[in-house]
C-alpha cells in the first residue's frame, strides 16, 4: 500500500519559541519516527521574503530553525527534512499555477484581505505595501505541497484556508491538463496545545510575548518568571484554568504531575515556587536538545549537508513531477 505522505512547511523569519515547539516541532519530529508515514519537512525561505525584506534575519532564521529541528532528533533518515530554495522546481511549479489559479480566489486570502483592511481602516491606499509576493503567497504554498503529491498537510487553524486554496488549484490543473496532482488536505491536531504567552495571549512572535526555546538556561529562568499572573498570595487557592502558568506546565507535563499541579494551586501554591518547578521541567525536557544546539550551531557544516542531501531526496521527486506538468501545458522540446 502506497504511503501516506505528510508534509508541512516552517516559514523562517523568526527565532522559534515554546510555542512553536508544543504546536509544531514536537508533534512533527514525532512523526518522523514513524516509519508509516512518509514525512516531507521544509524551510520555507521564499515564504519568508513576504513579510521579512532583512537578509540577515532571513539567513540567521533558516540558520536557526534548520539547527533546532536537528537538535531535537528529527529522523532525516525517514522523513525528508529540505529547504524550498534547494528545489528550483518548486519557483517552476508556481508560476505554472499562477497561470492557472483564479484570481478571484486569491482575491479571498485571509493574509491579503487583513492587509487590505487594515489599509481601508487606517484610511490608506488599499493596496498600500502589499506586494506581488504577499497576494500570490497560497500559489507559492500551493506549489510547495502538489510538487510532492502530498496528501496531509499539518497546520494551524489560519493556514486551512491555503491548503483548500491547494486542493482548488490542483483539481483546477487535473481536469484542464493532466491528472498529475493529488488533492491534499489539511490536518488540524486539536489535541496540540496552543500554548499562552507571557502576557496570557496566544504565544506568538508578532504579539512580542514568546519565550525563545534555546535561550540560556539563566535566560529561560527569567522569562519563566516574567509570566504574567495575579495578586493571590501564597495560601490562597488560585485558578489553573486561568492561569499562563499551569497552561504551560500542562504542556510539558504527563498526566500525573498535571494532576499534582492542579491540587497544589488548589492548596494555595506561591506563584513563585509554581513557576520554579515549572522552569525545572521545562528545562528537563530541553536542556539535552539545547546542549545539541550550541554544538550544531558552530557547526554549520553539519546543518548544510544534512538540508543538502534532503533536497537530493526531494528532487528525485521534483524533477521527474515537473517534466511531465510542462509537458502537460505544452513547455516541451520541438518534436
Ligand atoms: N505558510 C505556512 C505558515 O506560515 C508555511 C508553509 C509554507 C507551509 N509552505 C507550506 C505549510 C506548505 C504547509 C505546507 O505557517
Amino acid at each position: 500500500m502506497e504511503k501516506q505522505r505528510v508534509l508541512t512547511g516552517i516559514t523562517t523569519s523568526g527565532t522559534p519559541h515554546l510555542g512553536n515547539y508544543v504546536g509544531a516541532i514536537r508533534p512533527s519530529i514525532e512523526a518522523s519516527r514513524n516509519s508509516d508515514v512518509d514525512s516531507f519537512f521544509f524551510l520555507a525561505d521564499y515564504h519568508a521574503l513576504i513579510k521579512c525584506q532583512d537578509p540577515e534575519v532571513v539567513r540567521r532564521s533558516t540558520k536557526e530553525i534548520a539547527t533546532t529541528w536537528l537538535a531535537l532528533g528529527l529522523d532525516t533518515k525517514n522523513a525528508t527534512f529540505y529547504r524550498q530554495s534547494d528545489i528550483p522546481e518548486i519557483t517552476e511549479l508556481t508560476w505554472i499555477l499562477t497561470c492557472n489559479a483564479a484570481k478571484g480566489l486569491m482575491n479571498r486570502a485571509h493574509a491579503y484581505k487583513a492587509s487590505v483592511q487594515a489599509n481601508e481602516e487606517a484610511g490608506e491606499d488599499p493596496d498600500f505595501a502589499v506586494t506581488m509576493g504577499l497576494f500570490s503567497y497560497p500559489v507559492l504554498m500551493a506549489a510547495d505541497i502538489l510538487m510532492f503529491k502530498a496528501h496531509k498537510i499539518p497546520v494551524g487553524r489560519d493556514q486551512i484556508q491555503h491548503v483548500e486554496m491547494a486542493r482548488d488549484i490542483a483539481g483546477r490543473f487535473n481536469h484542464n491538463f493532466a491528472s498529475l496532482f493529488t488533492l491534499p488536505e489539511a490536518q488540524v491536531d486539536d489535541n496540540v496545545a496552543v500554548l499562552q504567552g507571557l502576557d496570557g495571549r496566544k504565544m506568538s512572535k508578532s504579539y512580542g510575548n514568546t519565550i525563545p526555546l534555546f535561550e540560556t538556561e539563566k535566560k529561560l529562568r527569567k522569562s519563566i518568571n516574567k509570566i504574567k499572573t495575579n495578586l493571590l498570595e501564597p495560601g490562597e487557592p488560585k485558578d489553573p484554568d486561568d492561569s499562563t502558568v499551569f497552561q504551560v506546565w500542562s504542556a510539558f507535563a504527563n498526566e500525573s504531575e498535571i494532576a499534582r499541579m492542579r491540587q497544589e494551586f488548589e492548596n494555595g501554591i506561591a506563584w513563585g515556587e509554581a513557576k520554579k518547578q515549572l522552569f525545572e521541567l521545562v528545562n528537563s525536557e530541553l536542556a539535552p536538545a539545547r546542549e545539541r544546539y550550541n554544538e550544531l550551531m558552530d557547526d554549520p557544516g553539519f546543518v548544510e549537508a544534512e538540508l543538502l542531501r534532503g533536497a537530493e531526496r526531494a528532487r528525485e521527486q521534483s524533477v521527474p513531477l515537473i517534466n511531465k506538468v510542462r509537458d502537460a501545458v505544452g513547455i516541451s522540446p520541438i518534436r
